[in-house]
Order: C-alpha cells, then sequence, then structure tokens
C-alpha cells in the first residue's frame, strides 16, 4: 500500500527509503505530500488530483516554506502580499462565511472560472487593514468582515494534540479569581474532534486536530476534498455556480479527493517535526516569568503520555484588546480574543525576516510586545519599566528561542 502510494503518487525516492522504518516511510511520505504540488482534474495521474477550482496555492508548503516553517509576511510598495504567507478569512458574526465568497478569499483559479480577488493591505499607524482589489464576485454581504492571517510555524506543533483537556481547562481563569489581570479561557468548540471539544489550532484556536486544521486547508486554500469535509468544490458556494459546476477529481460520490491514508502521512510527517533547538539562557528565563509573560506564554505543559510540550503557550484564548482585535468575533472567540501564540520557532521566523502577530505586522519581539493590551497589559507596563539592559536580556531570550 505504501510503495503503490509513493508510485502513484511520486514515483521516485523510493530507493532511499526502502531503508527507513515503517514511522520514518509514514513521515517520509507525509513530507513529500506536504510539499507537493496538487494539480487539477482530471489529469493524467488521476489518483489524488482535484486542486481548485478555486484555491490560494498549490500546495502546503507553498504557504509554510522551509520545513513547514513560517510564511512570508512582507508587503511590497502597492501593499500586495509577497510570497503565500497572508490569507483573508471572511467572518460574520454567526461564524459563518460570506454567503458568495465563503469562507476565505481565492486569488488563483483554473481557467473558466473566475478568481475572486486580489489580497492588498494599507497600513496605518502600524496596523494591517486589508482589502479586497477587483473582486470578480460583486461586493461582500453587508455583515461580512475581513481578517488578515499569517501562515504559522508548524514545526513541534503536533504536541498541542497530546495535552489533555484537563491540562488545559486547568490554567483557565475567567473572573480573574487570583487578580492578576489575566483571564484566559479554552476555545469550546461545537462539534467535537475525535472525542475532544478544546481548540487548540489556529490563531483562534479553531480547530482540536492537526487533521481538521489539514482539513480546513485541504478545503479552503487547496480545494481538495478530505474525509471530514467531503465537498469537491471546496469553498465554492452555490452562488459561484462555474465553479461548483467545473470537474474535479472525485472518483464516486462521496468519496473525498483526499483520502485517509494521505492524510494521516500528512499529519504524521507534522507530528514528526520539532521545535528548533533553542540555548535559552537563565536569566532572561527569570526575566521571562518575572515580567510575566509566562503566565500565558507557559515554557511548557504537560501531556497526557507523561511528557511536555515546550512550546510556550496556555493554548487559551486571551483578551489582547483593541489594538490587535479583528472586526469581528466568531462564536466561542471574541474579536480582541487570540490563542497564546507559541513562542517556539521565533528565532528563525526573525532570521528569515517573517513579520510576527496573527497578520505578520511586528517586525520584532519589541514590536510584538507593543501591541500587546486587554490582558497582557500589566506585562507590557512590566516590560516597559524593565531596565534597558534588563529589557534587552528580555527580547534575546524570546528572540533566541
Ligand atoms: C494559502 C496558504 C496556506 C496553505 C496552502 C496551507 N496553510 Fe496551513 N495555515 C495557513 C494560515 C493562514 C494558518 C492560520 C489560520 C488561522 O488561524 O486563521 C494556517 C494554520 C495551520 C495549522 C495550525 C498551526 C497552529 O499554530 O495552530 C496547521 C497544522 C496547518 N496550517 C497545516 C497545513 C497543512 C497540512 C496544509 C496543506 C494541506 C496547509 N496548512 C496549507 C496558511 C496556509
Ligand atoms: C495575557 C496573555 C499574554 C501575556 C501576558 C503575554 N502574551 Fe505574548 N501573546 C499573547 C497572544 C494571545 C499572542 C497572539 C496575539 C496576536 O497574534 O494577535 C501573543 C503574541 C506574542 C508574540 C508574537 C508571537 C508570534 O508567533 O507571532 C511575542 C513575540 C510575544 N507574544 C511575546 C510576549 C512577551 C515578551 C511577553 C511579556 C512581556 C508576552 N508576550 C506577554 C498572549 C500574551
Amino acid at each position: 500500500m505504501r510503495a503503490a502510494l509513493l508510485v502513484a503518487v511520486f514515483g521516485l525516492g523510493l530507493v532511499a527509503l526502502a531503508q527507513a522504518d515503517d514511522a520514518g516511510l509514514d513521515r517520509a511520505i507525509g513530507k513529500a505530500l506536504f510539499e507537493r504540488a496538487w494539480v487539477p482534474a482530471p489529469s493524467s495521474t488521476r489518483a489524488n488530483d482535484g486542486l481548485g477550482p478555486l484555491f490560494d496555492a498549490r500546495s502546503c508548503a507553498a504557504c509554510h516554506p522551509g520545513g513547514a516553517g513560517r510564511g512570508a509576511t512582507v508587503l511590497e510598495a502597492q501593499g500586495h502580499p509577497e510570497g503565500l504567507g497572508l490569507v483573508l478569512s471572511l467572518i460574520r458574526p454567526d461564524g459563518a462565511g460570506d454567503p458568495t465568497y465563503g469562507h476565505r478569499l481565492e486569488t488563483m483559479t483554473l481557467p473558466g472560472v473566475p478568481a475572486e480577488g486580489v489580497i492588498a493591505v494599507d497600513v496605518k499607524a502600524g496596523r494591517r487593514i486589508p482589502r479586497i482589489e477587483e473582486p470578480a464576485y460583486g461586493p461582500l454581504d453587508p455583515a461580512t468582515r475581513i481578517s488578515l492571517r499569517a501562515a504559522p510555524d508548524l514545526r513541534g506543533r503536533g504536541r498541542l494534540e497530546d495535552v489533555t483537556d484537563a491540562a488545559i481547562l486547568a490554567s483557565e481563569d475567567p473572573d480573574d479569581a487570583d487578580g492578576d489581570g489575566i483571564r484566559g479561557h479554552a476555545r469550546r468548540l461545537a462539534m467535537p474532534e475525535h472525542g475532544s471539544s478544546i481548540g487548540r489550532f489556529g490563531w483562534k484556536a479553531s480547530h482540536a486536530t492537526l487533521e481538521s486544521q489539514a482539513s480546513e486547508a485541504f478545503a479552503l486554500d487547496l480545494g481538495l476534498a478530505t474525509p471530514l469535509r467531503l465537498e469537491p468544490w471546496g469553498d465554492c458556494t452555490e452562488r459561484q455556480a462555474a465553479c461548483r459546476n467545473a470537474p474535479h477529481g472525485r472518483e464516486a460520490e462521496g468519496e473525498p479527493e483526499i483520502g485517509e491514508a494521505i492524510m494521516q502521512r500528512i499529519v504524521a510527517y507534522l507530528r514528526g517535526l520539532d521545535t528548533p533547538a533553542a540555548t535559552p539562557d537563565r536569566r532572561g528565563a527569570k526575566l521571562f516569568a518575572s515580567t510575566g509573560c509566562a503566565a500565558c506564554h507557559r515554557p511548557s505543559l504537560a501531556t497526557g503520555d507523561g511528557g511536555s510540550a515546550a512550546l510556550f503557550t496556555d493554548i487559551l484564548l486571551h483578551d489582547m484588546g483593541e489594538g490587535l482585535a479583528d472586526p469581528v468575533g466568531v462564536p466561542g472567540a471574541a474579536a480582541g480574543e487570540w490563542r497564546t501564540a507559541p513562542l517556539a520557532g521565533v528565532s528563525q521566523a526573525l532570521a528569515r525576516g517573517v513579520g510576527l502577530l496573527h497578520d505578520g505586522r511586528a517586525a520584532d519581539v519589541a514590536a510584538a510586545v507593543f501591541w500587546h493590551g486587554g490582558e497582557a497589559s500589566i506585562a507590557r507596563a512590566r516590560f516597559d519599566a524593565l531596565s534597558p539592559r534588563e529589557r534587552r536580556a528580555l527580547i534575546d531570550y524570546v528572540s533566541s528561542l
């Protein structure tokens, strides 16, 4: 089965892979699938195709490059993103997408179906305000709001799945009972995924599992159906008739284009990725705790297997204030609420010139802290009050993670 999948999809690499153990082989196949540029249906390979009709990248790696790292966030002079690391989410307050454009602005398409539009971003006082140029299907619904989202680093994130619901719930403090100004609550999902109804993945903790998050990417970004999201037209709405009627890659009604075998190997690849090695300095770690950063960016969380997830997050949503707020919230996550961003891998983002925060607006750690408000106001004030030497040591510490 594995060999057949490899030959069908890639037709290469078998010799080197023949030596690998089963788990190693699954990860290697998963890596190739993560990097694979999907093709439209019908194609000569038949199996595993069906890109689009609407899409905004051809592979997972196009947005998560460099071994599942962060996507590019740089804007060129006219405000268009360079590269594919920024996407536009279309959101209505009830959690639905736009009735015409769906949940995502797809910027690419197949012949015969108009692409939805072009992402452009205005920068005002350091904030990124997205807009849609050349909208091909008329105006958005008046209730639809748009949010710019950066493609995060995926390395080590598989460990978030191993943190038990109980461990996440233990650090909730919705009424600020301990009086430290930090509340924080878990994202409760309406539909439990694999038994957990607590969101772990995405900037707003919208998914409990890697599979569910990856299925969303296949549906919204690549236009491919998976066992969890069977519509072969991805994010095309009923109002986008040409898109709904275009050829797709499923072989039979109700069959996904991306089967469970492919999905499980992509998940295995992501789960096998470690965070970049850091050499944390003890003084910096102390300052990180005493300034209050560690209250949200928890250096490690206990996992169900007796180990720990050392990602610097509590997996809770926190109100970060007006400066970071989206124009609208969704059920379970208010406009200003974001999952504490895991800091593991920040060093690599900085080395590659990729911006921080959910829309990539912050060029470095100090700029990211500048935007911290709401529940992080006390930590922000303590950060501002540090001596220049201490502040430097804290910034260096976070920049080394
Ligand atoms: C067009 C760009 C794009 C493509 C293609 C893409 N992603 Fe993403 N990915 C993103 C963005 C943007 C987010 C953050 C989404 C959010 O929270 O709103 C994300 C988030 C994720 C996360 C959650 C990470 C975290 O910190 O919680 C995972 C896992 C992930 N993607 C996996 C995948 C996989 C697997 C594929 C291929 C099937 C893929 N992505 C394809 C842009 C992309
Ligand atoms: C109340 C909880 C909270 C506290 C306290 C807090 N943060 Fe954050 N931090 C967050 C959240 C939530 C985000 C994501 C915000 C967003 O992207 O809109 C974040 C994002 C970041 C980022 C960007 C990470 C990325 O991947 O883009 C950095 C860097 C950061 N915080 C550093 C710090 C430092 C340093 C401190 C202490 C001075 C601190 N934070 C205190 C919750 C907190």
